[in-house]
């Protein structure tokens, strides 16, 4: 029988994923300087069961260029932990005042706010130890650091998010959203690719197509996030759904519609594949990822 895309990305998925959990385990040991309801809130959100899609993006990223998994992996689980902060303070009352997330209790929920801010904050803290001692040479871990944090700061992550507070009930188009939607998702899961093809000292041109693609992909995640806040079904994507509506936010859906949402999701994943034409067969589980996207449910 032959396998379509998505099935493909579902079956390395579910073999990588525990590689990448054994290595967040092992990241978040510490000694015992370490506060121990601290560690138990870090592990609460970060091995809870997440997609994995950054990490595996760094992996699959790493593995097309050349590298192995095993020299990808600190940066595989940098991103993790940087994606799991964002969440954490993303479910805090004063920003989406979230409850659920991957289908337990939030990080506040648990442990009180203060630990989940400082949680997520010794996340944030651990990514950068982890990418800084664990890729090889120096000068690649070095780029890594700088990218990531940059991705991950105040024209990135940190921006979108503060943009998409900022938009909340308030009048918005189509140009605005998608610089919120670029920067709050997509630089992480954009510098997730960067991040493997540094592991992996890619040439140029790789980087550049797997540029393109994840720019493409990022986009179309979170317009199919936005989706699935509508018609997702809470148990399977682990978080409460119609928030978006409630608190006034910015979407494709509330801009577009439903069905022009889900074709420009669809239209960007087709171009997500195309940039990464060149790379033939060595590029099959990044377009079987992106097929992934738009077909999820969670
Ligand atoms: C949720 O990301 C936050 C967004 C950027 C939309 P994911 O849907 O990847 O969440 P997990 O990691 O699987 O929990
Ligand atoms: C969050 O976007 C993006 C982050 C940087 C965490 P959302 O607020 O839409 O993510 P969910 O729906 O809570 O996962
Ligand atoms: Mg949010
Ligand atoms: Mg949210
Ligand atoms: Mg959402």
């Amino acid at each position: 029988m032959v396998q379509t895309p998505a099935a493909i990305f579902v079956e390395y998925a579910n073999q990588v994923r525990s590689e990448i959990e054994s290595a967040l385990t092992r990241y978040t040991e510490y000694d015992a300087d370490c506060p121990s309801r601290l560690r138990e809130a870090m592990r609460h959100s970060l091995l809870a069961p997440g997609k994995r899609l950054r990490a595996l993006l760094v992996l699959m990223a790493a593995e097309a260029c050349g590298c192995t998994r095993e020299a990808a992996m600190p940066a595989a689980a940098a991103v993790e932990m940087v994606h799991t902060y964002s969440l954490i303070h993303d479910d805090l009352p004063a920003m989406d005042d979230d409850a659920l997330r991957r289908g337990l209790p939030t990080c506040h929920i648990v442990f009180g706010e203060a630990l989940a801010i400082l949680a997520g904050d010794a996340l944030l803290a651990r990514a950068f130890e982890v990418l800084a001692s664990g890729i090889q040479p120096a000068s690649v871990a070095a780029r890594c650091c700088a990218e990531l944090g940059c991705a991950a700061g105040a024209s990135g992550l940190v921006g979108g998010q503060s943009d998409d507070l900022a938009s909340q009930f308030a009048a918005g188009d189509l140009r605005l959203l998608e610089q919120i939607h670029r920067r709050k998702t997509g630089a992480l899961i954009g510098v997730s690719l960067k991040l493997g093809a540094l592991a992996a000292q890619a040439a140029t041109a790789d980087i550049e197509c797997l540029d393109v693609y994840g720019q493409k992909l990022g986009l179309a995640f979170q317009i199919v996030d936005d989706l699935l806040d509508i018609h997702g079904n809470e148990s399977d994507v682990g978080k409460r759904t119609g928030k978006d509506r409630d608190h006034g936010k910015l979407t494709f859906p509330s801009l577009l519609g439903i069905a022009e949402s889900k074709e420009r999701a669809r239209q960007l994943v087709s171009e997500a594949c195309e940039a990464i034409d060149s790379f033939a067969a060595r590029g099959n589980r990044l377009a079987a990822l992106a097929h992934f996207v738009v077909e999820r449910d969670r």
